[in-house]
């Protein structure tokens, strides 16, 4: 048997192997190949269904946790991120300083979009993700904080984080959207909220920290409007976003 030679064929070889173990054919979108250096979504073209007697995934991917019915934010943190640390520990860094509630659930949820969903603009994405259930102050300040980071403020201590020199080099310079994104910021009347996360955002993570959701799960409920029918099954602007987290693989 010969290997498949080119990156495509080996990523159309493993989904194959994917497939050939589950009794579905699963398929990745666009965006996922992109993000293996590849264009297109798979499954699109040829038609695999006649070859194997298969049909495409149309519901729940059975290699992922199972959402409840009526997915609440922590069924999907549960389910959906491989970890909450980081998030746990910036919010438990706000609780400590006396935050305001609102400021303790933008630290808590200032990274969903890279815990669940996507990293590239995380800060928009998330924002986005979780606008139809926040005041809007909360969600403003989750979206000015992918910029904010990039940018000192001495006044609350805050230092352009050394993590960065060392993932992005010394003479990364933010993209200019970034950058109008920052100069716009800084002169809203919610940048001080947007900058808190930024404070509480700490890269000193310690494995031995001890966090837990006990402390949040009422901050949650008191301030993160939970549609009654579960997140993705309501007819929020993001309702469509929380149903491909739920399923990522659905066909269509
Ligand atoms: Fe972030
Ligand atoms: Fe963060």
């Amino acid at each position: 048997m010969t290997l498949p030679s080119t990156l495509s064929e080996r990523a159309d070889a493993l989904e194959q192997q994917m497939s050939d173990e589950l009794d579905v054919l699963l398929t990745k979108s666009a965006l996922a190949n992109m993000e293996d250096g590849q264009l297109g979504a798979s499954g699109m073209g040829f038609d695999r269904t006649t070859k194997t007697g298969k049909h495409y995934l149309m519901g729940d991917d059975p290699r992922l946790p199972k959402l409840p019915d009526k997915p609440t934010l922590l069924d999907f943190f549960r389910c959906r991120a491989k970890g909450t640390n980081h998030l746990l520990q910036s919010a438990t860094h706000a609780l400590k300083a006396g935050m305001p509630e609102t400021t303790i659930l933008a630290c808590l949820l200032h990274d969903v979009a890279n815990a669940i969903f996507i990293k590239s603009d995380h800060g928009y994405w998330g924002a986005q993700l979780i606008e139809p259930y926040v005041d809007e102050e909360v969600s403003w300040a989750i979206r000015a904080h992918q910029a904010l980071r990039f940018f000192p403020d001495e006044s609350v201590g805050y230092k352009y984080p050394e993590a960065y020199i060392k993932h992005f080099g010394a003479d990364y310079e933010p993209d200019e959207y970034i950058k109008a994104a920052y100069k716009r910021a800084r002169n809203h009347k919610w940048y001080m909220s947007s900058r808190m996360i930024t404070v509480h955002d700490i890269y000193s993570f310690d494995p031995n920290a001890v966090v837990s959701w006990e402390p949040f799960v009422d901050i949650v409920g008191r301030n993160f409007r939970q549609p009654e029918e579960g997140l993705g099954n309501d007819d929020s602007p993001s309702a469509h976003m929380w149903r491909t987290i739920r399923r990522p693989t659905k066909y269509l």
